[in-house]
């Protein structure tokens, strides 16, 4: 195991289970300090043990719901008082709330936004104030989707709120390249993760209509991850990273 991130310090939200879990998992093997947040407090207690457990990096939990800028702000400020600095963002947490266009109701397009795009937006903009501060720029990833290229049924409002997560991510590279800092997203395509497992049928459906025969695991989806975010990305920033075994190139429907 190589120790890329030794020395840097990195916040992860939804990060108690799936692909935000595995994320902090691999910055700290190689070495970072993490600020880990999830909004389930006993579910990231327990990751958090685990990961320290590992050796590496060590992880610190900061529970609360990642579409609040008040919980935003502590998890920069916790950052900096626990570990001195902050040199990664990475917004993961995300809701997926399914529904038919024509009968979906306020309610559920507000806590989609909320929690997607006004909690991922904030993390940006308090993360990249502390790095501007710091001097010494800085890397932040949103978490986007395949469903924010490729239409897919009963997700518009989540499929909107991960094609608006690219282009905010294209945006802040006008303002934020003169302080070196890096902005990116990665759209994972169908990836196994406990959330999606619930369904029994998703692992052979998305077998069988993804190009590489296999849907994604959150390994597949963290490697682009720790890219993105590392000292070797440093050149490359307003980028999407599509880790989808080949889908959105041919587009099968699961339906
Ligand atoms: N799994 C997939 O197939 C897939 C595909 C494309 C994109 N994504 C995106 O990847 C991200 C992670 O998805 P997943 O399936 O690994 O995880 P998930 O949906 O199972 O959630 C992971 C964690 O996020 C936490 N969480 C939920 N709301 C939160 C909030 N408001 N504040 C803090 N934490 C919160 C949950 O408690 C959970 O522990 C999401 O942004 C999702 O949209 C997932």
């Amino acid at each position: 195991m190589d120790n890329d991130f030794k020395g840097l310090v990195a916040i992860v939200t939804g990060a108690g289970k799936g692909i935000g879990f595995e994320v902090a998992k691999q910055l700290a093997l190689h070495g970072a300090s993490v600020i880990m947040n999830d909004i389930d407090k006993d579910l990231l207690q327990d990751a958090s043990d685990r990961i320290n457990a590992l050796g590496g990096g060590i992880t610190h939990p900061v529970a609360g719901d990642a579409g609040s800028i008040d919980l935003i702000q502590q998890l920069v400020d916790e950052a900096v008082q626990r570990f001195g600095k902050l040199n990664i963002a990475i917004a993961i947490a995300g809701i997926t709330l399914f529904g038919d266009f024509l009968t979906y109701e306020q309610k559920a397009l507000e806590s989609v936004m909320n929690v997607n795009l006004q909690g991922s937006f904030f993390l940006a903009q308090r993360a990249a104030r502390q790095m501007i501060k710091q001097g010494s720029g800085g890397s932040i990833l949103f978490m986007s989707s395949v469903t924010g290229h490729q239409a897919h049924k009963d997700l518009a409002a989540y499929g909107m709120t991960k094609a608006g997560l690219e282009m905010l991510a294209k945006n802040l590279v006008i303002e934020l390249s003169k302080f070196k800092i890096t902005i990116n997203t990665v759209a994972p395509g169908a990836t196994l993760t406990e959330r999606t497992l619930e369904d029994t049928d998703y692992k052979d459906t998305w077998s069988r209509i993804t190009p590489m025969g296999r849907p994604g695991n959150v390994e597949d989806v963290a490697n682009a991850v720790l890219f993105l975010v590392s000292p070797k990305a440093s050149h490359i920033t307003g980028q999407h990273l599509i880790v989808d075994g080949g889908w959105t190139a041919v587009s099968v429907s699961p339906y």
